[in-house]
């Protein structure tokens, strides 16, 4: 067993690590507090390379590794979430999906000018009553010969308006149920496309979040990912390896939030000394710091499966609630720590615990990772 990284994962990780301090710290407090895109930020890690990294180099990626991903996405998380769930999306379910099994036209047309960074896709699953249940989709992609045509809605989509690929779950023949449902890619803006307001929501507040609305939206046939009725497998496949990102990112909530709460506790004073020597704080320091290392464990194991070719659905499930839950935990103490300062902006740690959060509900609620490890457990 070797747990040394190989120069090239060095070099990554440091790259994530300087772009996230020297361009992203800045302004993030600000953008989070006024729901702003990060419109230059994204141009900019689209030209180092981040949004397409693990695509193969012939469809213009970065051909990486997948441990490589969760280096470079726990440290952009440590400073902004919101960045790095653009990036998580991208990667995971957009392009990973494309590239394992889209048709070569499929991939020179779209999967192309998103693992360039030309482009940002997003991955529409989610729906008004359609969550966790994600078999029950209602939106509908009728089978016109040799269109789709498409009606629906769905919502809390990541990248929503800054996307201009759209991967779109949908039923086609309800009587087949789960097996009915297809993966159609679709130009954003193809006419009968909406979008509702964007959401105001708790954290991750500069991330772009819709619904999206779909009128009578015609859809070539040529679009659909793979045989008709394949959409479910896709998107679970799709989402198997969309946790790994995720979980990163709870990594590196907790980390970031982590490192403040050690960094203050050695130079607040309170009854006579510096408050990391009462054991209270010491004791919380060690607990988050055994959570953190067992998190980041999770997560690149589930990465070296992935990428050995080995099964990874269910280590990946792990990982995500593992991080997840962690994550919520760690911010909490950091907040406690910090004490009332934990509570205003300009310490972080207050938005990274609202960052952790979402981590427990998108892509799947810690809950469902626990379907998914259960079932798994009881199998025979
Ligand atoms: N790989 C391949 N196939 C899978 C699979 C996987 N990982 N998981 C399930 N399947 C197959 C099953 O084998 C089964 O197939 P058969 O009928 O042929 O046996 C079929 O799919 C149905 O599976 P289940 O019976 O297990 O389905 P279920 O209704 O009980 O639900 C679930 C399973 C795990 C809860 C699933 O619905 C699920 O993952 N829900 C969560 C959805 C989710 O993560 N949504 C997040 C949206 S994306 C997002 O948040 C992106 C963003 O913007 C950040």
């Amino acid at each position: 067993m070797n747990f040394e990284f190989t120069e090239e994962q060095k070099m990554i990780q440091q790259a994530a690590k300087d772009f996230a301090e020297r361009e992203l710290l800045q302004d993030v407090i600000e953008r989070d507090e006024k729901s702003l895109f990060p419109t230059n930020h994204i141009k900019k890690l689209s030209e180092l390379g981040f949004l397409g990294m693990m695509t193969h180099p012939k469809y213009d990626g970065g051909g990486m590794d997948t441990i490589s991903y969760v280096l470079a996405m726990e440290e952009i998380s440590k400073i902004d979430s919101s960045v790095a769930v653009v990036m998580s999306v991208c990667n995971s379910l957009v392009n990973w999906g494309l590239e394992t099994y889209a048709n070569e036209a499929q991939k020179e047309k779209y999967l192309k000018p998103l693992a360039s960074g030309q482009k940002i896709g997003a991955f529409l699953l989610s729906e008004p009553e359609a969550g966790s249940d994600a078999t029950s989709q209602r939106t509908t992609a009728e089978d016109k010969g040799d269109y789709y045509l498409v009606n629906g809605t769905k919502n809390w989509i990541t990248n929503a308006n800054s996307a201009s690929t759209y991967i779109v779950i949908c039923q086609t023949h309800p009587d087949k149920k789960h097996k009915g449902i297809n993966a159609l890619i679709i130009d954003k803006n193809t006419p009968g496309i909406t979008l509702g307001p964007h959401e105001n929501k708790m954290g991750m507040r500069s991330s772009d979040t819709h619904s999206v609305m779909f009128n009578d939206v015609k859809v070539p046939k040529e679009n659909r990912i793979g045989e008709d009725g394949f959409g479910f497998t896709f998107a679970m496949k799709t989402l198997d390896g969309g946790r790994i990102g995720i979980a990163s990112q709870a990594l590196g909530i907790a980390q970031g939030a982590f490192e403040r709460a050690l960094k203050y506790s050695k130079e607040r004073k309170a009854f006579g000394t510096e408050i990391c020597n009462h054991q209270s704080v010491a004791f919380k320091l060690a607990d988050m710091a055994v959570k953190i290392e067992n998190a980041r464990n999770l997560c690149l194991k589930s990465a070296w499966l992935k990428d050995q070719h080995q099964p990874y659905g269910i280590m990946s499930a792990m990982a995500k609630q593992y991080c997840a839950d962690i994550a919520m935990e760690v911010t909490t103490e950091a907040v406690q720590i910090h004490g009332g300062y934990g509570y205003v902006k300009e310490y972080h740690v207050e938005r990274l615990m609202r960052e952790a959060k979402l981590t427990q509900i998108y892509e799947g609620t810690s809950e469902v990772q626990k379907i998914v490890i259960s079932r798994s457990l009881l199998k025979d």
